[in-house]
């Protein structure tokens, strides 16, 4: 058998479900995504993560994942970047269907609508793997029941990172129980700053042009109507939460909803 760098799960360490993977797709040599089996008593809401992994010299070596999976599937789901040399990711990246992988029992995070005032619009910015939280949140119908429109803004380096591009444009509208509410609500808007795309700029350029509420159809960002949730790198949290300060939205919490919320995406090494 080939040497994929962890051991075997037979039973799972104290505070884990020990999961059968599924299903595996690689989108480029850099990103992946699976799906894992879900114990019946793992709860989540949709947006929250979950420390993940593999069993590596007898011990968890995980890390924070935000689930893809919208929190009333049967499955989970996660994406993930390749680290060469990443402890996780290395490892994680050649996970095959039928494997084991952990999954903490208790997942938690701040991308969830409860954090949020009551609003008109919801923005989600998303870069790079940023995206995974909201893509569990795009299936939620609480997002919808709460929210008259629901803007995805999915920014990365090269088109081809646009991950579930093809889901969110052509199997999400026709989706049986969700259908009706994406395609009267959600708007979806994919952009690529390294190569030439429809859409080109980093988010914080377009919103701060005002081309990103153009693209949506909506009027400039304004704490009285809009709600964001933004996940992506550290510096492209903080760029946007400048941006959204300077216009008076105030950060929520678990304990005080307010009219903006950020997590970082995970694993960046
Ligand atoms: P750029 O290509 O101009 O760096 P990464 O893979 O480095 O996390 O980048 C993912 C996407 O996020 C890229 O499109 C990148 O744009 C963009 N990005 C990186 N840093 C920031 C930032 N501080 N603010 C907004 N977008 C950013």
């Amino acid at each position: 058998m080939m040497d994929t760098g962890h051991d075997q799960i037979t039973a799972a360490p104290p505070g884990y479900h020990a999961e059968e993977v599924t299903s595996v797709h690689h989108w480029t040599d850099r990103l992946f995504s699976f799906t894992c089996t879900r114990d019946p008593a793992l709860r989540f809401t949709s947006g929250q993560f979950a420390m993940i992994g593999l069993l590596v010299g007898g011990k968890p070596l995980v890390r924070a994942y935000s689930m893809v999976s919208p929190a009333w599937e049967e499955q989970l789901e996660f994406l993930s970047i390749k680290v060469p040399d990443g402890p996780l990711t290395s490892r994680l990246q050649h996970i095959r269907v039928g494997e084991k992988v952990l999954i903490g029992r208790k997942p938690v995070g701040t991308l969830i609508t409860d954090n949020l005032l009551p609003g008109r619009n919801l923005w989600m910015l998303a870069t790079g793997t940023g995206l995974a939280p909201f893509m569990s949140l795009v299936r939620d119908p609480e997002v919808y029941a709460k929210f008259d429109r629901v803007i995805l803004a999915h920014t990365v380096r090269e088109a081809r990172e646009l991950a579930y591009r093809e889901y969110i444009t052509h199997e999400l509208p026709e989706h049986e129980l969700l259908g009706e509410d994406v395609r009267a609500k959600l708007v979806y808007l994919p952009a690529v700053t390294r190569e030439p795309f429809p859409v080109t700029g980093r988010i914080t350029t377009r919103l701060e042009s005002g081309a990103a509420e153009r693209e949506a159809g909506v009027e400039p960002l304004d704490p009285a109507r809009d709600r964001v949730m933004i996940c992506g790198s550290e510096a492209m949290n903080a760029d946007c939460r400048a941006l959204l300060d300077a216009r008076g939205f105030v950060e929520g919490t678990n304990s005080a909803p307010g009219s903006f919320v950020v997590e970082k995406a995970f694993v960046t090494k």
